[in-house]
Formats: structure tokens, C-alpha cells, sequence
């Protein structure tokens, strides 16, 4: 091989009769400018050269290239534009062959499918991701894919974000060949000479229509996914913008439909939409850097322990024993060791159920876990999560239980929404090994992790647990011991801000509406009603006599909980759920007892448009994020927005509390808390961070870097 000019992302050298291009972006070759201005200049050496008689593009490293740079997003565009490249290479007038091996995503698929020929390797990811972060693909992407797959599975493709491996590509059409190799050059050199053997043609995507030919067909399927987009969106930007570009490859030459799609492309990139997920996108990448990883390699694990098979314990053990690991499981009894057991079967059964998973598969699972009643059978375990009664006297006998019998160095966590880990850590010999691991209910479905970290822990012992985050696929995001810990305690803030709301005027259903056009799936009494009225009920029990005297308290939901009305589980509690239903009904005797309420406190009712109704909901969201954030609860802004949006439905496309702060004008925010404080001093007292960031003129992302 002779090394040609190249620049250092993107080599060009002649191996023999072909121009192998190789794309060396670390970490994922993101189409950076440099990159793109070195595939450029690859395509004029492949034209220029007599030499060259057909061209391979690889990547280096572990993808081929995982889509445009999105760290680019926002700032001036560089020349050359993506699109422009793609373009070129489709025009280069020796046959190019992309070869993907790892993630082909968004711009990486594009370069791919602008070459003229593709080869996937196993392992390979393709996918147009653009969608998940506010874009529609604009790289010529929702052109050429129709023509190469048809209308729906390219629509599909786009519209879902998902990725597909090689065999799949290859079946709808996106692939030309499969090779089982793992070292792309010699299976791209190889595949190169073979279709130089063949005589094969050039083969731009964009010169037919390829599967766009039966354009009645191709209508008839993108209308019906318009309909279907059009109620599944939910207020998102993109998704129909994607719709509409297809639309744009049925009906325009293909110069046009790209000049289309580049303009929903820019628009794309002017909404707040994109701003907010590619915060969120960053985001949670961040959150699992955090300051003992630098110190602290994590301790080994593989066996390890689940005190309590309950609703969190069963949860808890199928996201381990998916992880692979060996989980032994403790109850009281056998009554309740046979219920957890049940719990863990009950999950794996519903998958054998809808044909995802084999009986044979649920097998080899559970042969990992092992059921007992005694606490000496996990002496040898690395790792114990504790998911018994929220209560601290039980909690405390059980670590007491497991200093006694699990081995030194073992990492003792547990999974309390609320207590003081460090008083639970206090009872054993050893605080340096406890840890909080929050969980979030369903656990083997939702993908927050709080890990809590008391003040006596061991640094490995915090790394360690990221490193079960990330074997169990959960999103960790690091928080700090008090009431409630980030998301718990943020909740608890602006859920008060609700029942304030209803008390002063709104309906519980008005609330719950203007919450759900905002974007959560569900409004607060709806969350209430899900999770069972009475949870909250005990608490705040708990709590009365703890109250401030002076703060104001709202007893509505305590007069619905006193007619036992605990919400789906007894059939009504904000709303009424006739024979089972899941989506409740508005309930007069709710309003009746609403009414009565603000009768008895001497409260005149006010109307509150949804707008009103987000502002106070949102100001007591973000004013609680940010004492969270000044105490040093959470460690950055960015892990509240995380927190919200994996664990409590917080709509991605805003980016979270704080970034939905930062874009409304951290001024703004304060000015409205300011305001609601002259109603009630107390609630609405501005934290102090928030107002230092405003003073000074700065946003939370500030804090963020
Ligand atoms: N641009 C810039 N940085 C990127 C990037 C991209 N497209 N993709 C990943 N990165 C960064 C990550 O931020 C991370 O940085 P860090 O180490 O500093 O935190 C690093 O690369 C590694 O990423 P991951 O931790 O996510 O690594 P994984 O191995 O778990 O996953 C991946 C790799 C599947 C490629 C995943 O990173 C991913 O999904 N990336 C985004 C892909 C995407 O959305 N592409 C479309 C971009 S939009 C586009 O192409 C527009 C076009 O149509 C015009
Ligand atoms: P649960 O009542 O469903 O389960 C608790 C289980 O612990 C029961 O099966 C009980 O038999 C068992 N148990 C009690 N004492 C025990 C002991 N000494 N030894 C062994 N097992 C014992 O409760 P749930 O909902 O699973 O909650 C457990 C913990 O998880 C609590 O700390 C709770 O705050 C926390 N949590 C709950 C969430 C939820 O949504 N349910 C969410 C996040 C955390």
C-alpha cells in the first residue's frame, strides 16, 4: 500500500487498483468538518487517478461512523455540508463500496447510502437515529432510504430511531452482501475486486426510483403511517416533518426532494425541540462521570443478594439475573420467599407469553437464583441490595443481619426512597461499604438509578455501583442523603405546588390535563391514583408531627384515602375506574369533596388557564432543582433533568427541569417564584443558587460544564 495525501480523520491509500478511505474519528468517526472535508478530498483523489478503479470507505475503531458530529449542532455550519458529501460520493466515478462493521447511524448511513455499493459485517448497526434528537435525517436520508427499502420500512426505520443488524439490512435492501469476517478492510478490498471482476455498473441510489416505482403503493403506505403519526406524536416536531419528506421522494425529482428535506432539516435544528434532546442526549452520558471514578476502581461482583421479594426486590432480581449475575433471594418466610419467587416467574412468564422469550431461555435465567429463608446461605455474596418495608427500625435489624453474616468487602445497598442511609449505615461495622441504590418501580423496566452515597462510603464502593448500573442497563445518576434524595424530594415539592393549585381553583383533572400537554404521559392525581393513594397517605402520617405549623397543608387527598379510595387498585380515587378500567373517569364526589375543602379553609375559587397551571408547576419543580443542585444533593444540573426525564416521564424534547429553565430565562423563572411568594412566603422561597445565577447573569448550564 502507498499512503496518498490524507488528513489525520481521514486516511486515503492505494491498495492496488482500489482507494481505501478510512475514516479515524475516535471515539465513533461523528462526521466532524475535518472529516467531512477528508472524504471530499478522498473523492477527488478517487476521480483524479487513472490509478484508482474503484474506491472502499471504512471506519476505524469499533463503528463505521456513528452519524453527523452533534456537538456541532447549534454552532455556524462549516462547509462542506453533509449533504453535499454525500452528493459527491454518489457522483465519484468509480464504483465506491461502503463497508460497516459497528454503528452506520444518521450521517454514517447516508455516507453509506450514497455509496454504490454496501457490505455489512456482523456486529454492524444501522439505523436513521436522527428522530431522538428533534432532526429529521438531512443527508439525504429519508430520499434515498425509500428508494432503497420502500416507504414503510424506511418510514418505520425513521420514525422509530431503532437500529437493525446486517442480516436484517440485507432483507430490506439496505445491504447488498454479508460478510462473516471480522477485519472490514480485507472484507471491503475483497468484495471491491470481486465487483471489478464482475464489471459491476455505478449505482446511484438517487438515479431511480428504486422502491418508490409503484407510487400508488408507496402513497397508499405513507399516508396510512401519516394518519398513525399524527396521534402517536404527541406534540414532537419531527416525526411528521419526516413524513413529509418522504412525501417529497414520491412526489419530486430527486434535486428537489433533497432541497426539501434539507429545509425541514434546518427547521429541525431551529426548534427547541432539538435543543432539549440532544441536552438530554449528552446529558446522560455525563451523569456517570462523576468524582470517584477517577480514584476508585470498582470492586469485583457476580454473586450477589436481594433482601425482600416484594414489588422492588422481584424487580430488582430480573434486572440482575438479566445482567447475568447469580442472585440469591431472602424473604421472612416461605410464604413470602414462594411470593418473591412467584413475582420473578410472573415477568418471565408474560414474555414466554407474548413469544418472547422460550421456556428453555426462562430456564438457563433462573438457574441463577436461588430462594432462601437464611441469612447465613449469602455469607460469600460481593453484593447485597436491601428492598424490605420502608421502615427504618426493620431496615436497621436487617443490615445489623448483614454485617453479621455477609463476608468483608462486600458492598451493602440499599433501595429506600426516603430514609437516612446514613443512620442505617450506622448500625453496622462497616459504613464505608453501605450505599443507597434507588431503584424505580417497575425495576426491571425503568432505567433510573439513583445512587445515593452517604458520607462514610468507600470510593470503589460508589464506583461499583455505576458499574452495576451500566451491567444492568439503567441510567445512574449520583445524589447525596436527605428526604427524598433528588427525584423524590424535587416530586414531593411540586406535587405540593399541585394540591395548592387545586385547593386555589383548579380541578385535579385540569391539572392533570395541562401537565399532560406539556408532555408527561401522566399528570400528578393520575400518578397518585396509579401508585396507590394510600402510599402517600402513610407518609404524610408520618410526617404530621414533623410538619412546620406554619406551612400550608392541604387535606384533600387525606378526605379521598379516608373513604378508602386509594385510586386503581379500589376501583376510584381522583378518578373513578368503573370495572377495572386503567384510564379513569372524572368523579363529581371528588369535586364535591374539592369544593368542600376550599368551603371549610374560606377559599374563594379562582380559574387557572393550563398556562398558569404549568408556570406554578414548573417554578416549584425548578426551585427545588436548584436547592437540590446548591446543596450539593445532585451534583450538576444535568442529573436532575436526567432524573426527571428517566425516572419520573418528564417529556425528553424539553431536555428536563433546569434546561426547560434555562430556555425560558432563568429571570423569567425567578420573577414568577418572586411573584407566587407574595401569596405564601414560605413555599415560594427562591433558592439561593437561583438567585446567584441571575445576579450574575449565568444559566445552569453554566454549572453544568
Ligand atoms: N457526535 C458527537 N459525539 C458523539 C456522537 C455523535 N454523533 N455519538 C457518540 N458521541 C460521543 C458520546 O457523547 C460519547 O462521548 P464521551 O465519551 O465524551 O461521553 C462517546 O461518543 C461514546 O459514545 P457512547 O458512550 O454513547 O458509546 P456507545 O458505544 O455506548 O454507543 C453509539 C455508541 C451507538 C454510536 C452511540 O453513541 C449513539 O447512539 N450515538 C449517536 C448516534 C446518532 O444519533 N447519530 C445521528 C446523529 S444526527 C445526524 O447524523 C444528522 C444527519 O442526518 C445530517
Ligand atoms: P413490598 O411490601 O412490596 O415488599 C417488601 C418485602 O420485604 C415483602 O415481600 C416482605 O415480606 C419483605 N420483608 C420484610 N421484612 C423482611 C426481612 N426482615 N427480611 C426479608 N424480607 C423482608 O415493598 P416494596 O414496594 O417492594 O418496597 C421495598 C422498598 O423499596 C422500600 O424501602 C420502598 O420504599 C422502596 N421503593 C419502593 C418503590 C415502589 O414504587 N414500590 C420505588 C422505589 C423504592
Amino acid at each position: 500500500m502507498t499512503a496518498e495525501a490524507s488528513t489525520s480523520v481521514v486516511e486515503h491509500k492505494q491498495d492496488g487498483d482500489v482507494l481505501l478511505v478510512s475514516v479515524n474519528n475516535p471515539p465513533v468517526n461523528a462526521l466532524g468538518a475535518a472529516v467531512r472535508q477528508g472524504l471530499m478530498a478522498a473523492m477527488e483523489q478517487a476521480d483524479a487517478s487513472a490509478a484508482v478503479k474503484a474506491v472502499v470507505i471504512v471506519g476505524q475503531g469499533k463503528a463505521f461512523i456513528a452519524g453527523a458530529d452533534i456537538r456541532e449542532f447549534g454552532k455556524p455550519p462549516v462547509q462542506p455540508f453533509l449533504p453535499d458529501v454525500c452528493n459527491r460520493i454518489e457522483a465519484c466515478s468509480k464504483p465506491v463500496v461502503a463497508v460497516i462493521h459497528g454503528a452506520a447511524l444518521g450521517g454514517g448511513l447516508e455516507i453509506a447510502m450514497s455509496a454504490h455499493y454496501r457490505l455489512a459485517l456482523p456486529g454492524a448497526k444501522l439505523g436513521l437515529p436522527e428522530v431522538s434528537l428533534g432532526l429529521v435525517p438531512g443527508a439525504g436520508g429519508t430520499q434515498r432510504a425509500p428508494r432503497l427499502m420502500g416507504v414503510k420500512a424506511a418510514t418505520e426505520l425513521m420514525l422509530s430511531g431503532q437500529q437493525i443488524g446486517a442480516k436484517a439490512g440485507l432483507a430490506a435492501g439496505l445491504v447488498d452482501k454479508l460478510d462473516d469476517g471480522a477485519d472490514p478492510v480485507a472484507a471491503g478490498l475483497a468484495y471491491a475486486r470481486e465487483l471489478l471482476a464482475q464489471g459491476a455498473p455505478l449505482r446511484p441510489v438517487s438515479a431511480t426510483p428504486g422502491r418508490l416505482a409503484d407510487k400508488a403503493a408507496a402513497q397508499a403506505e405513507l399516508d396510512a403511517l401519516r394518519a398513525d403519526t399524527a396521534k402517536k406524536s404527541r406534540g414532537l416536531f419531527s416525526p411528521l416533518k419526516i413524513i413529509d419528506c418522504v412525501q417529497a421522494a414520491l412526489d419530486l425529482p430527486f434535486a428537489e426532494g433533497l432541497k426539501f428535506e434539507r429545509a425541514q432539516f434546518l427547521a429541525c435544528i431551529d426548534s427547541p425541540q432539538r435543543a432539549g434532546l440532544i441536552h438530554a442526549f449528552f446529558a446522560e452520558r455525563e451523569t456517570a462521570k462523576i468524582p470517584e471514578a477517577r480514584a476508585a476502581q470498582p470492586r469485583a461482583f457476580s454473586k450477589i443478594a436481594i433482601i425482600g421479594g416484594g414489588t422492588m426486590g422481584a424487580g430488582i432480581t430480573v434486572s440482575a439475573l438479566d445482567a447475568g449475575l447469580v442472585v440469591t433471594m431472602i424473604e421472612r418466610d416461605a410464604e413470602s420467599i414462594a411470593r418473591g419467587q412467584a413475582n420473578v416467574e410472573k415477568v418471565y412468564n408474560g414474555l414466554i407469553a407474548k413469544g418472547r422469550m422460550s421456556e428453555e431461555a426462562k430456564a438457563a435465567i433462573m438457574a441463577r437464583y436461588t430462594p432462601s429463608t437464611r441469612y447465613d446461605d449469602i455469607a460469600d455474596v460481593d453484593l447485597v441490595i436491601e428492598a424490605v418495608f420502608e421502615d427504618l427500625e426493620v431496615k436497621k435489624a436487617v443490615f445489623k443481619e448483614l454485617d453479621r453474616v455477609c463476608k468483608s468487602g462486600a458492598v451493602l445497598a440499599t433501595n429506600t426512597s426516603y430514609l437516612d442511609i446514613d443512620a442505617i449505615a450506622a448500625v453496622t461495622s462497616r459504613p464505608q461499604d453501605v450505599i443507597g441504590l434507588h431503584f424505580f418501580s417497575p425495576a426491571n423496566i425503568m432505567k433510573l438509578l439513583e445512587i445515593v452515597v452517604p458520607a462514610k462510603v468507600a470510593p470503589d464502593v460508589v464506583t461499583t455501583a455505576f458499574e452495576l448500573a451500566k451491567k444492568m442497563k439503567k441510567v445512574p445518576v449520583r445524589a447525596g442523603v436527605c428526604d427524598g434524595f433528588i427525584g423524590n424530594r424535587i416530586l414531593a415539592t411540586y406535587k405540593q405546588a399541585a394540591d395548592y393549585l387545586m385547593e386555589d381553583g383548579a380541578s385535579p383533572y385540569e391539572i392533570d390535563e395541562a401537565v399532560r400537554g406539556f408532555g408527561f404521559a401522566m399528570g400528578p392525581f393520575q400518578v397518585t391514583d396509579l401508585a396507590g393513594g394510600d402510599i402517600g397517605w402513610a407518609t404524610r402520617k408520618r410526617r404530621a408531627a414533623t410538619r412546620d405549623p406554619k406551612a400550608r397543608y392541604v387535606e384533600i387527598a387525606d378526605r379521598i384515602c379516608e373513604n378508602g379510595w386509594f385510586g386503581q387498585k379500589t376501583g376510584r380515587g381522583f378518578y373513578l375506574y368503573p370495572q377495572g378500567a386503567r384510564i379513569g373517569q372524572p368523579d363529581p364526589e371528588v369535586l364535591a369533596i374539592v369544593d368542600a375543602e376550599r368551603a371549610r379553609k374560606g377559599v374563594t375559587p379562582r380559574p387557572f388557564t393550563a398556562e398558569e397551571i404549568m408556570r406554578r408547576y414548573m417554578a416549584a419543580m425548578v426551585n427545588e432543582g436548584a436547592k437540590v443542585v446548591g446543596e450539593g444533593i445532585a451534583l450538576r444540573p444535568l442529573d436532575v433533568d436526567v432524573t426527571f426525564i428517566s425516572g419520573y416521564g418528564f417529556p425528553r424534547h424539553r431536555g428536563g427541569p433546569m434546561k426547560w429553565a434555562d430556555m425560558q430565562g432563568l429571570p423569567k423563572v425567578l420573577a414568577d417564584i418572586e411573584a407566587f411568594a407574595k401569596e405564601d412566603a414560605l413555599f415560594w422561597k427562591p433558592a439561593p443558587l437561583l438567585q446567584k445565577l441571575v445576579a450574575e447573569g449565568k444559566d445552569f448550564e453554566s454549572l453544568n460544564k
